[in-house]
């Protein structure tokens, strides 16, 4: 292939397709920390999001082009339905970016020409030549994706992958939307791709691909193996129902089996060059600044980020690990940044260091959140002794989820309970002009009496469906993190917080999640895979390319 890039790209799409699971929403403070974060880690483009969806998330794609987009830094891309007005959109937000992509797509199976965009096959050709040229006139990288490849005609969508490279795109996606394909059949669409479109060689080809049958990411080795250079994947695997083929799990495989898939890439067997640009010692703390930020909880058991992932249970196996990690260990854990928690400040730590060690842990404040930030750290410090960076990430996670969206701040919390006590908890909410709201509730537990003081307060419907608690590092002194998920008119809303007294991390969790169901419940985002396209001829500019 021309175009092979001689290594495999990753495009992190956590911001986008990881922002539509439900009820992880990110607010702008949290997308730049993600983005941040994920320059860090190395990957090659950010799916910064879909700019057309609401003004909040063209401005959350404008702003980390701006921050995170440095010449030496990844590329931005913003996703566009194939319609003028979106890619219009998407090519202003991403402009601020050194290097900047446009990702354009449209649906290539029948069943989504026929029941999603009813339009035939002719269509579809024509607008995707016509809008792959229009964004390739706006800026010079682009990709195209063929949504629900898939379950898509082979021959049908040759035609339009060639279609799409004719017209400019440099980048040709094949995603398999509903998470259907088995891996042979997925390594086999890929090589019929290289076989049957006669310019392939003018484009990388890239694979998308959710996780319904839990396949994902061994359907994307499969199309390594087939020619594929560019692997699309979240953090955690988070993303649309099942979620997306897992970063960590694509990277590691590649990083430990580097051998296997050498020769795949026409590489020697043995060579040690990276198969890909990550920098795997970051991935333990993205995965746990996703997973804070978005809410969604890493199951103990998940490859390469579970808190199992790396512990010895069973007697024989730490028996086998201590004469030589060998016999069970097939990862050191500090490859993927697991043992790096260190204990980092105490008590009498000052303003600078503690700024300073957030900056190492990549996490920029501005002057307000840093002087609660510390505020809190100091409460801390009183009650525990040492203080390790994974607590440190814990406080400012929070703090970057109260960012900008806080309409309620928890006051105070009180709660009475034990044997023979009725459950009572009083709660103190500030309001965003400064007024004091008091209410105090019974019920079955501390915890249930807490939320039902709140729900009195906030005045908001809504229905709890997930109370988690766990503890953020070993030892008597941990803190507690909580994550509560509510649901309003069928929309889920997190909230995430820490604390060492846990019934008050769920008092701020709740706060949080109310916050942001407020300030959800008034702008729903568009969701850029639901619903026809707009009606062609949508496009602001006079003397668009014709094609
Ligand atoms: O799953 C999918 O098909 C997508 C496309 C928009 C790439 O997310
Ligand atoms: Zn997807």
């Amino acid at each position: 292939m021309a175009r092979d890039p001689g290594r495999v790209l990753i495009f992190d799409t956590t911001l986008r397709d990881g922002e539509q699971s439900p009820g992880a929403s990110l607010n702008l403070e949290e997308k730049l920390a993600i983005a941040q974060q994920l320059a860090r880690l190395g990957v090659d483009i950010i799916e910064a999001g879909f700019p057309f969806a609401s003004p909040g998330d063209f401005n959350a794609v404008q702003r980390i082009a701006e921050t995170v987009g440095t010449a030496d830094g990844p590329v931005i891309c913003g996703l566009a339905r194939a319609a003028a007005g979106d890619i219009k959109a998407c090519a202003d937000a991403v402009a601020p970016a050194a290097n900047r992509r446009i990702h354009t797509f449209i649906a290539t199976s029948d069943i989504h020409l026929e029941h999603k965009l009813r339009k035939s096959r002719a269509e579809v050709l024509a607008i995707t030549a016509e809008m792959v040229a229009y964004a390739r006139s706006l800026v010079d990288d682009v990709e195209f994706s063929c949504e629900d490849a898939g379950r898509s005609d082979p021959a049908f969508m040759y035609q339009v992958i060639e279609a799409a490279i004719k017209a400019g795109a440099t980048t040709v996606n094949i995603p398999d939307t509903v998470g259907y394909a088995t891996p042979a059949e997925f390594g086999e669409l890929i090589a019929g791709i290289n076989a049957h479109v006669p310019n392939i060689d003018q484009a990388v080809i890239s694979v998308h691909g959710h996780n319904d049958l839990g396949l994902a990411v061994a359907n994307f080795l499969e199309a390594v193996k087939n020619g594929a250079r560019q692997l699309e994947c979240t953090i955690n695997g988070i993303g649309e129902r099942a979620g997306n083929a897992s970063l960590e799990e694509l990277v590691m495989a590649l990083h430990v089996r580097r051998s296997y898939y050498n020769p795949f890439l026409g590489r020697p067997v043995d060579s040690s060059e990276p198969l890909t640009g990550v920098r795997t010692e970051e991935i333990t703390k993205t995965s746990r600044l996703v997973s804070n930020l978005t809410g969604m909880a890493v199951q103990p058991n998940k490859a390469i980020v579970g808190a199992n992932a790396f512990a010895h249970e069973s007697g024989i196996h730490q028996d086998g690990v201590l004469k030589n990690r060998l016999t069970y260990e097939i990862i050191d854990a500090r490859t993927v940044g697991l043992a790096d928690n260190r204990i980092s400040l105490g008590k009498l730590s000052g303003r600078s260091a503690f700024r300073a060690r957030l900056e190492e842990l990549g996490y920029q404040l501005e002057r307000e959140d840093l002087d609660d930030a510390f505020a809190r750290f100091k409460e801390l410090a009183d009650r525990k002794r040492e203080i390790s960076d994974r607590d440190l990430e814990a406080i400012v996670s929070e703090q970057v989820q109260q960012a900008d969206e806080a309409r309620f701040s928890l006051k105070s919390v009180q709660v009475s309970c034990g044997t023979g006590l009725q459950p009572t908890a009083t709660i103190t909410l500030t309001t965003a002009d400064g007024a004091e709201l008091t209410e105090a509730a019974i019920g079955t537990g501390p915890v249930d009496a807490v939320c039902q003081a709140l729900n009195r307060l906030a005045q908001v419907p809504n229905e709890l469906v997930e109370f988690s608690v766990k503890s953020v590092t070993e030892g008597i002194d941990a803190m507690g993190e909580v994550t509560i998920r509510l649901r309003a008119d069928g929309v889920l809303y997190s909230g995430h917080a820490a604390d060492t007294d846990i019934v008050v991390a769920a008092a701020q969790a709740f706060v949080n999640a109310l916050n942001r169901l407020i300030a959800g419940g008034r702008s729903q985002p568009l969701h850029p895979q639901k619903g026809p396209l707009p009606v062609v001829g949508d496009l602001p500019l006079a003397g668009r390319p014709r094609v």
